[in-house]
């Protein structure tokens, strides 16, 4: 069956469709949406904001390929992303990185098996005071101990 938004997240693609100037400017916007209730952007997806916004399907597939933050695959219920450039590399990162991996018993890219975490590696989001640092979901954790990320894993898992 063809990718479509539920009713209430359309009358929201309305609402952002007057909030631009162009139907090309609400591109990432849409993507959003459709992630939000899709989990990921598929080729499905691509061809639903392609014609929504008439837009070639090349065009929304570049923008999904350009950023990160749009998943192109099926990921966990709760995603963590390790910041791992150069101002929190030098405050521990990889320690981090490797400490949540071992805890979930997955490498970075990797999903858990019970589909709730997935481990992502991220480049620098901007909170470099506070290293290091990770994001879950939409809400970062800084200045991270081990028993910081303990805590923060065990409530994604619970
Ligand atoms: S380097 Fe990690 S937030 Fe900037």
């Amino acid at each position: 069956m063809p990718f479509a938004l539920t009713p209430e997240r359309d009358r929201e693609l309305t609402d952002i469709l007057t909030r631009y100037p162009t139907k090309m400017a609400a591109c990432i916007p849409l993507l959003h949406l459709c992630q939000e209730q899709n989990g990921f952007i598929d080729d499905d997806v691509v061809t639903f904001v392609s014609h929504r916004l008439d837009l070639p399907p090349a065009h929304v597939k570049g923008v999904v390929t350009f950023y990160t933050l749009f998943n192109q695959h099926k990921v966990g219920k709760h995603q963590v992303w390790v910041c791992r450039t150069l101002p929190c590399a030098l405050r521990g990162a990889n320690d981090m990185l490797h400490y949540c991996e071992k805890k979930l018993g997955i490498k970075a890219g990797e999903t858990t098996a019970d589909g709730k975490i997935t481990l992502r590696t991220a480049e620098c989001l901007a909170s470099c005071g506070s290293a290091p640092m990770m994001q879950v979901d939409k809400d970062y954790h800084e200045n991270l101990t081990p028993a910081a990320v303990d805590e923060i894993l065990e409530k994604l898992r619970s």
